[in-house]
């Protein structure tokens, strides 16, 4: 991962950059005006590649101007893909109509920038009956490991072998649906198991599915472009494979990521920011949460104001959870204000195993943060017997003060960019490339609200 982060001009999907990689921030100024949310990195990159499934064109509207996307574009041209912009800003153009197998050098040079690349062996097995998957990256939060995703493509009938470069995957005879019951609820592997089954033969049956809002988006998708996916209660997906599929015209959900990201940091802060594109309904456990913490929240049909109560913020106790819980990409910033609130705050992270290595920044800047073994504050979670720092007991209010800090993940860098801005001093951020991973126009909007900011190199 290139420790490069790209200034951006919100000029649509090909604006001009400039590689930007430390940061000096001087802390101390509530952040405050409008910023507006595209679509959500989670939904717009599995939708780049549900493409590949499509007879004809597709058109994807609201894609962020970050990195991912950049990565996930690369790879469908590496395949044939023709992707160009179309006349609104953020709207995209993807045509598969030549799509070919890559060189696994080519698809390699890619590898480390992101997890997505193991979403393109479905709809590759089906045109092609070949894929290769490189070494994974993705942010460094925990094992990740794609057993998951292995089993069930075995399961719909693909042969998956190990080479030194990476894994090649092969479909000897028209892919099958399969009954899969996953051991956690994983996104990847429920959009793994979506994007294969819809042009298997017959049906497929998948228990223990992710619901998050970016798979019920991805679901809409592959609907418009015809294909029969039922969601039934208790986790349960059923698919009815057909022989072929269009393409799709869709708008990108909103990167409630992103909106609850800016919503911590105008509490943190002490500031005011107007999340423009941000929906009520797809954050209620976030606004819960941030209610119960002392966050104020103005809920409007454009979007959501976000604004410190202008008295003193309470602790809460959090557990991270998959949809619809508390998610594990929301805690990070809400950390930063958790050590502004009064009293003992409880973190306990179930989704991720290894999610708080942020922490030491925080404590370096004057946070008290104790990392702990044990399931605390909430349910016993599939981490607790063993070995993983995944509680965190973050005892407030204290005050921040400027630290020369090296962004370690995207959730976890976009959290010491609001310490350092909450805290007094000044702060010298490294290796901010990471964070265009996933936050379009990052600097830019730093400057809307106002910001006291140098970018040093
Ligand atoms: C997605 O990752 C998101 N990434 C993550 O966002 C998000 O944190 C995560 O879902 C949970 O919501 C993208 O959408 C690109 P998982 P994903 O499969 O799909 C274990 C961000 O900052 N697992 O739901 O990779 C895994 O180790 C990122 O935007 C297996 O054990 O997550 C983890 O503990 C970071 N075996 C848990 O499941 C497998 O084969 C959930 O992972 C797959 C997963």
């Amino acid at each position: 991962m290139s420790g490069m982060i790209y200034q951006q001009e919100a000029t649509g999907l090909s604006s001009p950059r400039r590689h930007v990689d430390r940061m000096r921030i001087n802390g101390g100024k509530a952040l405050s005006g409008r910023i507006e949310l595209k679509g959500a990195k989670n939904l717009v990159t599995k939708a780049m590649v549900a493409s590949l499934l499509g007879d004809g064109v597709s058109v994807l509207r609201d894609v962020p101007d970050i990195s991912d996307v950049e990565v996930v574009s690369g790879l469908l041209e590496l395949h044939g893909v023709s992707i160009t912009a179309g006349t609104e800003p953020g709207e995209m153009i993807l045509d598969p109509s030549r799509v070919e197998l890559a060189h696994m050098a080519e698809i390699n040079a890619y590898a480390g920038d992101s997890r997505i690349p193991i979403l393109f062996c479905g709809p590759l097995l089906h045109r092609l009956g070949e894929a290769f998957i490189p070494d994974l990256g993705g942010c460094r939060i925990g094992s990740r490991p794609i057993d998951f995703h292995l089993d069930a493509l075995r399961n719909f009938g693909a042969r998956v072998e190990k080479l030194p470069e990476g894994i090649r995957m092969t479909a000897p005879e028209r892919l099958h649906g399969a009954k899969i019951e996953l051991k956690y609820p994983s996104v990847g592997t429920t959009e793994q198991v979506l994007l294969t089954a819809v042009r298997a033969e017959g049906t497929t049956e998948l228990k223990g599915a992710a619901i998050e809002p970016e798979i019920m988006d991805l679901i809409a998708i592959l609907q418009k472009m015809g294909a029969i996916i039922s969601v039934d209660t208790d986790r349960v997906i059923r698919i009815e494979g057909v022989d072929r599929l269009s393409g799709y015209s869709h708008r990108a959900l909103f990167d409630r990521n992103e909106a609850a990201s800016w919503a911590a940091a105008a509490l943190a802060t002490e500031g005011d920011i107007f999340v423009g594109g941000a929906l009520q309904k797809d954050m209620t456990t976030f606004l819960n949460v941030y209610r119960k913490v002392g966050g104020a929240f103005d809920i409007a049909d454009d979007g959501i104001r976000f604004y410190h109560p202008g008295h003193a913020l309470k602790s809460v106790v959090i557990e991270t959870d998959v949809h619809p819980g508390f998610m594990t990409d929301w805690q990070q910033p809400l950390v930063v204000a958790l050590t502004r609130a009064e009293g003992i705050s409880i973190v306990h992270e179930t989704v991720y195993e290894n999610r708080f290595g942020f922490t030491d920044a925080l404590v370096k800047m004057g946070a008290q943060i104790q990392l702990y073994r044990e399931c605390l504050g909430g349910h016993p979670c599939r981490f607790g017997q063993r070995n993983f720092q995944h509680s965190a007991v973050i005892s407030g209010p204290t005050e921040l003060h400027g630290a020369d800090v090296v962004v370690p993940d995207l959730r976890g860098g976009f959290s010491h960019f609001v310490a350092a801005l909450a805290a007094e001093g000044t702060s010298n951020i490294s290796n901010v490339g990471i964070i265009s991973r996933g936050y379009e126009h990052f600097i830019g909007k730093l400057d809307q609200l106002g910001a006291d900011f140098d970018v040093t190199a």
